[in-house]
């Protein structure tokens, strides 16, 4: 399985995390351990603590992490829950700080394309998208959430401007029956916004995000995420992030700014009152993003985009 996710920006990832053979890294987002082999590969008797809610992914990442483990002598955590209860988790492990944490946002490759997980817009599949496989599913928030609600979600997390013809849409084809499948809500979307759009390209796209979005708490899920990863770091500990759209690269972008910003009393200010100093500094003062080469090789590099901070005293 491991073939069915090529990872994004592996080399600037992980020359940026620094890694030291003997040091401590959590990869928040193990998927199919793309990244974490690489740091894997980089470590002496160190070691790596893997997070994933998919189940799937924790197997196959078992399968790939632990002959590593096995020949670089260093200590694998694999840790089948939500990235947010970091801080619990490593309380557990009786780990004081860390050295770096990656966090590779959104879905994976496979399980975009595994039909039956219900991601997809180009496949039938019953109406899922919960990478945990438990909880509650994009069945329920098609289904049984209010029109005013759906309309938020469609605006808030997919930026999508014709959000009223689609939920009126849905309205109207749940209250004969439930929409159940992936291409039953792709139909409905498609009719229901304007014909220019639909000759453009997929209208789709930004309902099926909003709604992975929501069923996941996405959002929730990277800010606790953020702040567990930065009081985790060690001085000097690195945290790497990246993101697939702008709703969480705005996230990211503006919480490390807070982060890497000192003082804030007014430029009018004849002395500073507020004394802040700041937490951490910017690796990279610009995000970076995939190079020429991997925007052809890997599809999914196109709208990826890497922040890195580092810890300060
Ligand atoms: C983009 S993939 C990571 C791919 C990985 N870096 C690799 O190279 O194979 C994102 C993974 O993070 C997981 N994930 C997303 N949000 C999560 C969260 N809040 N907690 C734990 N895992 C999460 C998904 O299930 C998915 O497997």
């Amino acid at each position: 399985m491991a073939e069915k996710h090529i990872p994004v920006m592996p080399t600037e990832t992980i020359e940026r995390l620094d890694i030291s053979p003997d040091g401590v890294y959590v990869d928040c987002t193990m998927g199919f351990a793309g990244h974490s082999s690489l740091i894997a590969k980089r470590l002496k008797g160190g070691r790596l603590i893997g997070f994933d809610r998919d189940p799937d992914a924790c197997a196959a990442a078992k399968e790939r992490l632990i002959p590593l483990s096995e020949q670089n002598g260093f200590k694998l955590d694999i840790i089948n829950d939500r990235f947010s209860t970091l801080s619990e988790a490593l309380d557990m492990l009786g780990v004081q700080g860390v050295d770096g944490v990656l966090m590779d946002l959104g879905v994976s490759s496979y399980q975009l394309d595994t039909a039956r997980r219900g991601f997809s817009y180009h496949e039938d599949a019953p109406l899922d998208m919960r990478m945990s496989q438990k909880g509650l599913s994009a069945y329920d928030v098609v289904n049984e959430y209010p029109a005013d609600r759906l309309r938020q979600i469609l605006y808030d997390y997919g930026e999508e401007k014709y959000a009223q013809g689609i939920v009126y849409g849905i309205e109207r084809a749940r209250a004969e029956k439930p929409i159940a499948t992936t291409l039953e809500l792709a139909e409905i979307i498609k009719r229901n916004v304007p014909l220019k759009v639909r000759r453009e390209k997929n209208p789709c796209k930004k309902t099926f995000q909003a709604i992975r979005i929501e069923v996941n708490s996405e959002l929730d899920e990277l800010k606790s995420g953020l702040d567990a990863a930065f009081d985790a770091l060690k001085v000097g500990g690195r945290l790497a992030v990246i993101t697939f759209h702008s709703i969480e690269d705005r996230i990211v972008k503006n919480r490390f700014k807070e982060l890497c910003t000192g003082c804030t009393c007014p430029p009018s200010f004849p002395v500073c009152v507020c004394h802040k100093t700041p937490r951490a500094e910017a690796i990279n003062k610009k995000p970076i993003i995939a190079g020429e080469r991997e925007l052809i090789d890997n599809p999914r590099s196109h709208s990826a985009k890497l922040r890195i901070i580092e810890k300060l005293k």
